[in-house]
């Protein structure tokens, strides 16, 4: 506690300032982190600190002694003031210099003890799988955008703008005209069919996106798969056939049977929906809801007005297509409980693939 100005005698009161002005310069000059700055600030220079402690006394000195102990004050407290800031600099650029002193030198070998092992993605997985299977059958890989038009999402797949399927499509519009993000792999039909005159056989993964509320089983944005083969004289058979051996390869299991029932899609006619017999199980369990069935495709022969509208004469050529969801495929063939585990950035989940 500092004794009270107006007991001491002038000279010690100026024996006080200098024995304040060499603690302070004595302790700036130690400090050597942030955290030591800052305590001296603390000690030294903040309100309740030991200079506006001092400045405080002031009030109670006699006028005479103000006037010779004011300016001299507060040019002490002004000259503290000044070398704690410059104190303060030095140490800021110091500070910057030796974490660029450190990063010049940075050795990317420095940790190479213990790596941390990355791995693939479970979609990345298994959409390589998915992109082996078929380029073994002969279909070649394509990308479509993931913004696109009305056109390509809808317009060219037999859905124009008053059609009741778009409400199936929960879509996320951009704020410019015509613009979307696409709510399925479909979208990819037209642009290959531009692109190439059949026989055309195509396999596109990717995102898509759906305006929807999230559960186990559904997710806004999720990967799709399509397949597109026009040619001459294609039939169901060679449809069925075809998602038979690519079930069959995916789940690595040779005798997976199918079954099929009718479904509607506008862009193709007739359009079914493909199950594939539980790979689990033969009486039921959890994964089929004990009916041996599993949901997994959209399918059809392409509509004769989508072949049209991409310049291919429906009575010469025919098609199948057919989509489904990779999320759904992931989570049956590595008994996942939970689609949104896949975004969740979960290590513990990502590790395992
Ligand atoms: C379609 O998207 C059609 N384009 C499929 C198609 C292609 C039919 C070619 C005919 C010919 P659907 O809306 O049913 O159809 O979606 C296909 C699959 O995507 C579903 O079986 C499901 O596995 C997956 N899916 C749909 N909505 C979601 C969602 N919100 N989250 C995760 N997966 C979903």
């Amino acid at each position: 506690m500092l004794p009270t100005l107006c007991e001491k005698s002038i000279m010690s009161l100026k024996k006080h300032i200098d024995e304040l002005q060499q603690q302070f310069t004595d302790s700036l000059k130690n400090v050597s982190t942030e955290q030591e700055l800052e305590n001296v600030r603390i000690e030294y220079l903040s309100r309740n600190g030991k200079i506006p402690a001092l400045m405080g006394q002031l009030k109670s000195l006699p006028l005479e002694e103000k006037k010779v102990f004011g300016p001299k004050l507060n040019q002490f407290k002004k000259a503290s003031e000044d070398a704690f800031n410059n104190k303060k600099e030095k140490l800021f650029s110091s500070t910057i210099s030796a974490a660029q002193e450190k990063n010049a030198h940075f050795d990317v070998t420095a940790y190479e003890k213990d790596p941390v092992a990355g791995s693939l993605h479970v979609y990345t997985h298994i959409t390589e799988q998915l992109e082996r299977i078929f380029m073994s059958m002969g279909y070649s890989v394509i990308d479509g955008p993931e913004v696109e038009t009305d056109y390509y999402n809808f317009e060219t797949l037999n859905i124009p703008g008053d059609h009741p399927a778009r409400d199936m499509h929960d879509t996320f519009w951009l704020n410019v005209p015509n613009l979307l993000l696409r709510t399925h792999t479909s979208s990819v039909q037209a642009h290959a069919m531009e692109k190439q005159q059949p026989p055309l056989a195509v396999f596109a993964p990717g995102r898509v996106f759906r305006n929807e509320a999230t559960d186990a089983s559904h997710n806004f944005m999720f990967p799709q798969g399509e397949a597109l083969f026009v040619d001459k004289n294609v039939s169901m058979a060679n449809l069925l056939a075809t998602t038979k051996t690519f079930l069959q390869e995916i789940f690595e299991k040779k005798d997976l049977q199918i079954r099929v029932r009718p479904g509607f899609f506008p862009f193709v006619e007739p359009g079914v929906e493909v199950d594939a017999q539980c790979p689990f199980c033969t009486k039921g369990c959890s994964v089929c809801k004990k009916t041996r069935w599993i949901e997994l495709l959209g399918a059809g022969l392409v509509h004769p007005n989508v072949l049209r509208c991409n310049g291919i004469d429906p009575e010469v050529y025919s098609g199948f297509a057919f989509g489904f969801g990779l999320g759904r495929l992931a989570m049956i063939k590595y008994g996942i409980n939970d689609i949104r585990l896949f975004h969740s950035n979960k290590m513990s989940f990502l590790k395992q693939f």
